[in-house]
């Protein structure tokens, strides 16, 4: 913290009012489920954007993201053109930002000019969520600043809508949700559809091992948008049978059964996943209700593998890392985590066999794949908060 007061001071030359953090995210259960209407189990990790920040003297936005070295000023009178002070088209890490403070101001949130210095432990597009963590930590700070109050979901709402309009991805809304309202020690059930939410407790003498496959792919947007359409073709497709359908949350597996038949293949496998990966949440809900840590791995290697070959977003170190966690002993499940295309798995491993798991998974990986992995055990942490520094 002193070294992020110490940086803003350098950078704008007195000190921050604003201290602020949101974290990045892991995801558990229910993946390519958000947008379908499903319900999912992410956790806020201890790896989060923190931010420092000051009222600006003229009333404009100025940036400096300190991992990048960089910096861009824009004026609110100018956001919706994307554009900075000079009428340059912002870069795109300004664009997350800004567009928190478009969505702001969309809402009729007050959105003051501000300097601000912030810098990320959460690594980019390893399936963490490194973007909602710097829009929620954006929305805290000129929450902090405004001083208007909005819960949190609210807030993850409007950082959704900056990353779909104004950034322009079509994600769902459980990263900025995890991000904004994680809670310390626990997972969250997020039900995506009625928006309900609450926290539920890992099984006891169990935690979460993160493992970065180090890929990172650059085509993750297009193929994101891919699977989400397909979703959609299979609603439409559906509901030639049943009518009443809304979304393939409304689609019991009982009744894909049926109708699967009728859908090309390729829609067919994209449906299947998710109507099934719904349905193993509902299950994980009940074994972590039971304090069940079998059946919830057991859950997490079948969604791996449904990841895998139905929803078709593993690549082959992400699968090398699940299967080398499989064979150690502690693990109770393993899958990978986020939009998939690279990334990180998500392993749950029993307390006491921790540090050898880790040790093994990151030898196993390097005599597999040939790579490096970072392993490390993850903390469930609280969500995104702003207060005066
Ligand atoms: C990305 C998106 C989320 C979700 C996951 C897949 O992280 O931002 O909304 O769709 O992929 O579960």
């Amino acid at each position: 913290m002193t070294d992020l007061i110490s940086s803003f001071q350098n950078q704008f030359g007195h000190l921050p009012a604003y201290i602020a953090q949101a974290p990045g995210r892991v995801n558990l259960l229910g993946e390519h489920v958000d947008y379908n209407g499903g319900p999912v189990l992410p956790a806020a990790i201890d790896r989060a954007v923190y931010l420092a920040a000051a009222a600006s003297s003229d009333g404009k936005i100025h940036l400096f993201a300190r991992d990048i070295d960089q910096k861009v000023s824009f004026s609110m009178a100018d956001v919706e053109n994307k554009v900075d002070l000079e009428g340059r088209p912002l870069p795109g890490w300004a664009r997350y930002p800004a567009g928190v403070a478009w969505s702001l101001q969309e809402a009729g949130l007050e959105v003051s000019g501000l300097e601000v210095l912030y810098t990320s432990e959460v690594p980019i597009g390893a399936g963490l969520s490194s973007s909602a963590a710097v829009e929620v930590g954006f929305g805290v700070l000129w929450q902090a600043k405004g001083g208007w109050e909005i819960d949190q979901l609210t807030l993850a709402k409007i950082c959704q809508r900056a990353e779909n309009a104004y950034v322009g991805v079509s994600c769902g809304l459980m990263d900025q949700f995890a991000s904004a309202c994680g809670v310390e020690g626990h997972a969250l059930y997020f039900d995506t559809r009625s928006l309900d939410w609450h926290p539920a407790p890992l099984p006891d003498g169990t935690a979460i091992v993160i493992a970065d496959s180090g890929i990172r792919r650059s085509l993750t947007n297009s193929a994101y948008n891919e699977r989400r359409n397909s979703c959609e073709e299979a609603v439409t497709l559906l509901q030639r049978y049943m009518p009443g359908i809304q979304s393939l949350r409304d689609v019991k597996t009982i009744e894909f059964a049926a109708y699967s038949p009728y859908l090309p293949p390729v829609i067919c496998k994209r449906a299947e996943h998710v109507v099934k990966e719904i349905a193993r949440v509902d299950f994980a809900v009940s074994a972590l209700n039971r304090n069940d840590p079998q059946a919830f791995g057991a859950l997490m290697f079948a969604s791996h593998a449904s990841l895998r070959d139905l929803y078709e977003v593993s690549t082959p170190e992400l699968d090398i890392l699940v299967d080398l966690a499989r064979n150690l002993p502690g693990c109770y499940g393993a899958r990978l985590t986020g939009a998939g295309f690279g990334g990180c798995t998500v392993n749950l491993v029993q307390n006491d066999q921790v540090t050898s798991f880790i040790e093994g998974l990151k030898a196993g990986y390097r005599q597999t794949a040939g790579r490096k992995a970072q392993v490390y055990l993850c903390k469930a942490s609280q969500g995104a908060t702003a207060e005066r520094a």
